[in-house]
């Protein structure tokens, strides 16, 4: 092995930092995209100046470009320069720049998965890879079977002995349930399911790993965690961006398929499940498909889910078109940009306890935030026009961005007479800890390299949520045109009505 340990922010003596990949690469396919430019690379760099790759960690890109290896490593260095959260050491990033390989070539092209081979073997002689490398499909899905069969074809899926092999791939796992099954196939035919890891990235993020803490951790949640205290729990995702650039993606796919299949679904799973055995991948497993499996849909989903769609409308302090009018976008689309839908859990901690998960773009605000919004005290020994602007007691994990947590609740008014009123007791991630987040790819792609796959769903997670949203897109297609709401606003009014209809109201937060 050439390369020696630089280390330097674990030599400063940063006590965090006890997970250190051992000797690996990654490859990445479709490196020349807005993700691997934004997130993968960033990351790469940032666990290398954090002191977590070992010293030899190689990265080699597959695309289909004419470019030497400096290219791409001049590619990267612009990417790091300008994403990158830790500050740029020139020792680390040559010792980074010194392991990258690029591979020119397209999927379907032999020689240059033969090229990759040869690639591979090179690294491990002369940066002391060992044959351990994780193949990151940052590529649209349509090109996962051809790229997964060639990497078994050129004999990269199969670790040598005593080394290991990965695959990582990104949503979307498949469009509904039928094609999930399918590309699962298609990974299984090639890799063991524990060969495969799968990104949804909102698992990496601090807070959503903090429920897990704030309810096995601690004492006093758990107790009230269930239908006896709990009225109603709140799953918001809300965005201020549009599609952007990214009409060919979304257009057909919509808010629904894009992140409530993953990632309010992944939310609901660890905010409703029993605790698990153990802190470990099987264990997680087991008690998010016992959570997901229990999920019911409401009998009528008419007055119980609603699908909008932007118009246009103004946007910090801006106007902004509608979606209809968005660039690549058919004007006819139904695509649905807002998507609100009641859900229930048919378990003995949650019967009858309504979860009500919304996403949409172009709304008033981003925020992604767990609501557990309580029952109101059964008695209250006031007169009642104290209590009279008392709300209900609430636990809000804040996801992003502002992270941390609060907890509402009743307090008296300071003066002479006993009036009470809602206050707030936060937390915020910012004040509290001194120590700084990683972004959510750079634990993901870590906790790939380790071989650590509790951050990950599995295929049966993937294929239980399909099931989950399937009725509910079906249901959708078959009833007219998404409601339209203004771009800034909080969503269609329709979904107003949905909880008004339950005697309950939206948060705004
Ligand atoms: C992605 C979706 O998974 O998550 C995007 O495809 C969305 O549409 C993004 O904008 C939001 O991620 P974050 O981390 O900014 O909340």
């Amino acid at each position: 092995m050439t390369a020696e340990w630089l280390n330097p922010l674990r030599d400063a003596g940063d006590r965090r930092l006890p997970r250190i990949a051992g000797p690996s690469g990654l490859v990445i396919f479709g490196v020349t995209g807005d993700l691997s430019r934004k997130k993968l690379m960033p990351a790469v760099y940032d666990l290398a100046n954090r002191g977590l790759l070992p010293p030899g960690f190689s990265l080699v890109g597959f695309a289909r470009r004419d470019w030497e290896d400096e290219d791409f490593a001049q590619i990267v260095h612009d990417a790091v320069r300008d994403h990158a959260r830790t500050e740029f050491r020139e020792e680390v990033w040559q010792q980074l720049a010194e392991g990258m390989r690029f591979i020119p070539g397209d999927f379907g092209d032999d020689e240059a998965f033969e090229r990759l081979r040869k690639a591979v073997e090179e690294l491990d002689g002369s940066r002391g890879t060992g044959g351990n490398f994780a193949f990151y499909l940052s590529v649209p899905p349509k090109m996962f079977p051809k790229v997964v069969k060639q990497l078994k074809k050129h004999g990269l899926a199969s670790p040598p002995e005593g080394s290991w092999r990965r695959a990582v791939i990104e949503k979307p796992f498949g469009h509904d349930l039928t094609s999930a099954r399918e590309l699962n196939a298609v990974l299984h035919d090639v890799f063991d399911p524990e060969q495969v890891f799968r990104i949804d990235h909102y698992l990496g993020k601090e807070t959503v790993q903090n429920i897990l803490a704030l309810r096995f951790a601690n004492q006093m949640y758990e107790p009230i965690w269930n239908r006896s205290y709990v009225d109603h729990v709140q799953i918001t995702m809300a965005e201020d961006i549009g599609i952007g650039g990214r009409a060919g993606y979304y257009d057909g796919i919509g808010s629904a398929r894009d992140v409530i299949q993953n990632h309010l679904l992944q939310l609901l799973a660890l905010t409703a499940m029993e605790e698990p055995a153990a802190f470990d991948a099987g264990s997680l497993l087991t008690e998010k498909l016992k959570a997901l499996r229990a999920v019911r849909l409401p009998e009528d989903l008419g007055p119980h889910s609603v699908r909008g769609q932007y118009a246009a409308g103004w946007q910090g302090g801006e106007q902004v078109v509608g979606y209809l009018e968005e660039d690549g976008i058919d004007p006819s689309s139904t695509t649905d940009t807002y998507a609100a839908v009641k859900l229930g859990i048919d378990n003995r901690r949650w019967a009858g306890v309504p979860f009500y998960l919304r996403t949409g773009k172009r709304l008033g605000r981003r925020v992604t935030e767990i609501a557990v919004v309580l029952q109101r005290a059964p008695h209250s020994p006031f007169d009642s026009t104290a209590t009279e602007e008392l709300g209900q007691n609430a636990i809000v994990i804040r996801v992003q961005p502002d992270e941390g947590m609060t907890v509402r609740f009743g307090s008296k008014v300071p003066g002479t007479s006993m009036e009470i009123r809602d206050v707030t007791m936060d937390f915020a991630y910012g004040e509290s800890f001194t120590e700084s987040s990683p972004e959510a790819y750079e634990r993901l792609i870590l906790d790939v390299l380790l071989g650590d796959a509790n951050l990950f769903p599995r295929h049966q997670e993937v294929e239980e949520s399909w099931k989950i949203l399937d009725p509910i897109e079906e249901y959708w297609a078959g009833h007219g045109r998404p409601a339209q709401y203004a771009s800034g606003s909080w969503g269609p009014e329709e979904a107003d009505e949905m909880l008004a209809r339950d005697g309950r109201s939206w948060r705004r937060p």
